[in-house]
């Protein structure tokens, strides 16, 4: 199942007139920035920890066979740590497009590496979106991203260049490494 947010998301108008605003990303968004940007800052958000616990459809997954993607749920006195991307108002509009199973903009402080705060957005699939899938057993999970495929590529490459990025970043995520062990062992 699925729910198309796209509209849902063209109807905030929280940046409208701003000439640019900051994008937190924490999962493809991460390593995949296909859309126009100003600038990019590693940085993190509070209060937010990343899990696989959302279902893909239409990116790395089939309705018949969905994926797993990363989603953030809460988690007090917890970081989450990612990528932050200076773009216009404009380049939301396809973001919400790619977007679009299950995740809402979100607006949240952003924290970066030299101590500076910007008020930004991020897209989070939420506990009540009717893709999102919970919690699953670490070794269920890992042989579903294992044998999942959608129409942008085999799911496992999603998680794989997630946990290449954030070691890259310098950030550990025990919930990714874990994944990625058992995806790289078969276990
Ligand atoms: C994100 O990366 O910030 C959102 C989830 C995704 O597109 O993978």
């Amino acid at each position: 199942m699925s729910f198309d947010t796209t509209t849902l998301n063209q109807q905030m108008t929280h940046f409208d007139g701003h000439d640019s605003l900051w994008l937190f990303g924490y999962g493809s968004l991460i390593w995949k920035a296909d859309f126009a940007y100003l600038e990019r800052r590693p940085a993190h958000i509070l209060g937010w920890a990343r899990r696989f616990w959302q279902a893909s459809h239409d990116h790395r997954g089939t309705p018949e066979s969905p994926g797993r993607v990363a989603t953030l749920i809460r988690a007090p006195g917890a970081a989450c740590h990612g990528m932050a991307y200076r773009i216009t108002p404009q380049t939301l509009k396809p973001l919400d497009v790619r977007e679009k199973n299950g995740y809402l903009r979100v607006v949240t402080p952003l924290y970066f590496d030299d101590g500076a705060r910007h008020e930004g957005l991020v897209y989070i699939a939420r506990e009540d979106n009717a893709a999102f899938a919970g919690p699953e057993p670490e070794a269920a999970l890992a042989r579903r991203i294992a044998s999942a495929h959608g129409p942008s590529g085999p799911n496992r490459d999603y998680l794989l260049n997630l946990a290449s990025a954030l070691r890259e970043l310098g950030h550990d995520d025990p919930h990714i490494f874990a994944l990625e062990e058992r995806l790289l062992t078969g276990e």
